[in-house]
């Protein structure tokens, strides 16, 4: 049985501030992928303007995504760093897409539910289509890995449906062609032209929550900026949103089990254990007993260390704004090659005339 060559892609939206769940849930993740696989990590910035048409400074946050890529450690020399707006192929991909995807499909995503609100007559189409385009992303370059945070579990699997749907619908189109593979999905063996994506989600911390409250997702959009670590914090901010962090009274429990129904201390422990890339079993080992006096302290000189040298690489990287756009240029450059061949492809297991 052959495989698909494994890839692994992945996207952060140019809107907002980068958080520690971003750091943490994807871009932590980038970098420790890089060493063992091809990889190719986008700025997605026409997502972007699903939710929002306009941005003023839209420009400046593609670079800021890119300075943070480029600060945390991905090599865009070895693997391809690039903004999607350069690589047409993903939005022709896309309307594809979206006549494969039914629309009861998009019906059940809960992304669009929370972003679209009570006035769903009001959101665009490509809120509502999002998933397509996200789907269209990853299989452009038939990439067979995701590393994302566990919001975006739902959409990898649409992206999973709708590879499964093209690769029946057009099943008897790609035998001929000779570019399917056969792989299997559960026990059942399938032809297929697009991969079944894995997500990597896994880790300490693949939901990072809110540090005013621990049963809300750490959001760009939470009015509270005490609720967030943003990349760019510097040393006093970071300390300053530790301190005031949402505990409970008791002391840190020895084992995880004792962190069920402790939604911040639950936390707290996943951020220290995904900044000092060990388990939680292994910080509680370590703290189990003591105070959140003794810990937030501890977790703040954690933090510092992690992301300081990230926040300053990141702002002389933006200094520069020169060197960023000529690195997502030959990205994309880079990236259009891979994404036009799967196009080809496509086009002829469709029957359009080339
Ligand atoms: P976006 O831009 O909202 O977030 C970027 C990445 O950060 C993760 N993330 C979190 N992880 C843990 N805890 C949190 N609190 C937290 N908040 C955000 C997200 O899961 C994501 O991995 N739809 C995507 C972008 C996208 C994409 C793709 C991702 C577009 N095309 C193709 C992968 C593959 C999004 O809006 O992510």
């Amino acid at each position: 049985m052959t495989e698909f060559k494994p890839l692994v892609f992945s996207g952060v939206q140019p809107t907002g501030n980068l958080h520690l769940g971003n750091y943490l849930g994807a871009i932590r993740k980038f970098v420790a992928l890089q060493e063992n696989n091809d990889c190719i990590y986008c700025v997605v910035d026409m997502h972007a303007l699903t939710a929002q048409l306009v941005h003023e400074d839209m420009a400046t946050q593609i670079r800021s995504i890119t300075a943070a890529f480029l600060a945390a450690g991905i090599d865009a020399k070895k693997h391809i760093v690039f903004n999607q707006s350069q690589v047409p192929q993903h939005a022709e991909l896309a309307w594809i897409f979206n006549c494969v995807a039914r629309i009861g499909w998009m019906n059940r995503m809960t992304q669009f539910k929370d972003k679209a609100g009570k006035d769903r007559e009001q959101a665009s189409l490509g809120l509502y289509a999002y998933p397509s385009l996200m789907a269209a992303d990853i299989l452009v370059y038939r990439a067979t890995h995701v590393p994302v945070g566990d919001d975006q579990k739902q959409h990898l699997e649409l992206a999973r449906d709708i590879a499964m749907k093209f690769n029946m619908d057009f099943h008897d189109k790609i035998v001929p062609t000779g570019l399917g593979v056969d792989i299997k999905v559960g026990e059942e063996p399938v032809h297929a032209y697009f991969p079944m994506v894995e997500p990597l989600i896994d880790g300490p911390a693949p939901r990072v929550m809110s540090l005013k409250d621990g049963t809300k997702k750490m959001s760009k959009s939470d009015p509270s900026d005490l609720s967030r670590i943003n990349l760019m914090d510097d040393q006093d901010a970071i300390s300053k949103k530790i301190r005031k962090a949402k505990t409970d009274p008791d002391a840190l429990p020895s084992e995880t089990e004792g962190l069920k129904g402790r939604p911040e201390a639950d936390n707290l422990v996943g951020i220290f254990a995904a900044l000092a890339d060990t388990s939680k079993a292994d910080v509680l080992a370590e703290f189990g007993g003591q105070q959140f006096s003794v810990f937030k302290p501890a977790l703040v000189d954690l933090a510092v260390e992690v992301l300081a040298p990230i926040n300053a690489e990141m702002r002389r990287l933006m200094e520069d704004p020169g060197h960023i756009d000529a690195v997502l240029r030959d990205g994309g450059e880079r990236a259009r090659v891979r994404a036009e061949k799967t196009m080809n492809e496509v086009r002829d297991i469709i029957g359009f005339v080339r």
